[in-house]
């Protein structure tokens, strides 16, 4: 089995900024800098035969290239305990039409899409339960005005996320060029 997803890279100038924020916060276990990533849809435990299947699926997803910013930080879930650290991804069009259209192909190989609305953002750290709501306040004050100037997004990828006794590891299974509908 395979656990899979897709997702859009951060390139490093963002991931630079994440990083200088990814920190003030005891019991945080922080993602590595390699691993940030907006996730556009969670597939789960894929058996490996299905993989060429869920492969040629999103290479029949045709978007065009788009720019991404991110701003501000939040928790997940909304009420405390917080699980979750996150930097925001301001709500782009053509991310959520990217999203969209890998979960419709995705369906069609009998995966179910997401039950709750798309919220796209940076996962930073997770929480173990013991974590201080007032850390995780302070961090969410001090960080509320965080903001990274666009990016492009000319790719996404397909992720495998390996649980290593580091914690997990995402290696990029395939990659994903964003071209214009009528582009070669
Ligand atoms: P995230 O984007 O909020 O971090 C690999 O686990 C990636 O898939 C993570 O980035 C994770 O969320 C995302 N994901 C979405 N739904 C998930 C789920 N039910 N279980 C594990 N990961 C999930």
């Amino acid at each position: 089995m395979l656990r899979l997803f897709f997702g859009v890279p951060i390139p490093s100038s963002a991931r630079d900024a994440l990083d200088r924020i990814a920190e003030g916060v005891p019991h945080a276990r922080w993602v590595p800098e390699d691993n940030y990533h907006v996730t556009l849809s969670y597939l789960g435990e894929v058996p490996a035969r299905k993989l060429e299947e869920v492969e040629a699926a999103a290479r029949a997803v045709r978007t065009q290239p788009f720019t991404l910013s991110l701003e501000s930080v939040g928790v997940f879930p909304r009420r405390p305990p917080a699980r979750v650290l996150w930097a925001g991804v301001r709500a782009e069009p053509l991310l959520l039409r990217l999203q969209r259209r890998i979960e419709r192909e995705l369906a069609e190989l009998g995966f179910l899409p997401e039950a709750r609305k798309f919220h796209p953002h940076v996962t930073l750290a997770r929480l173990a339960p013991d974590a201080s709501r007032e850390a995780v306040s302070d961090w969410l004050a001090h960080h509320l005005s965080f903001r990274v100037a666009e990016f492009p997004v000319t790719r996404f990828h397909l992720y495998a996320s390996v649980r290593t006794p580091g914690g997990s590891q995402y290696e990029v299974c395939s990659v994903y060029p964003l071209r214009a509908v009528g582009s070669p």
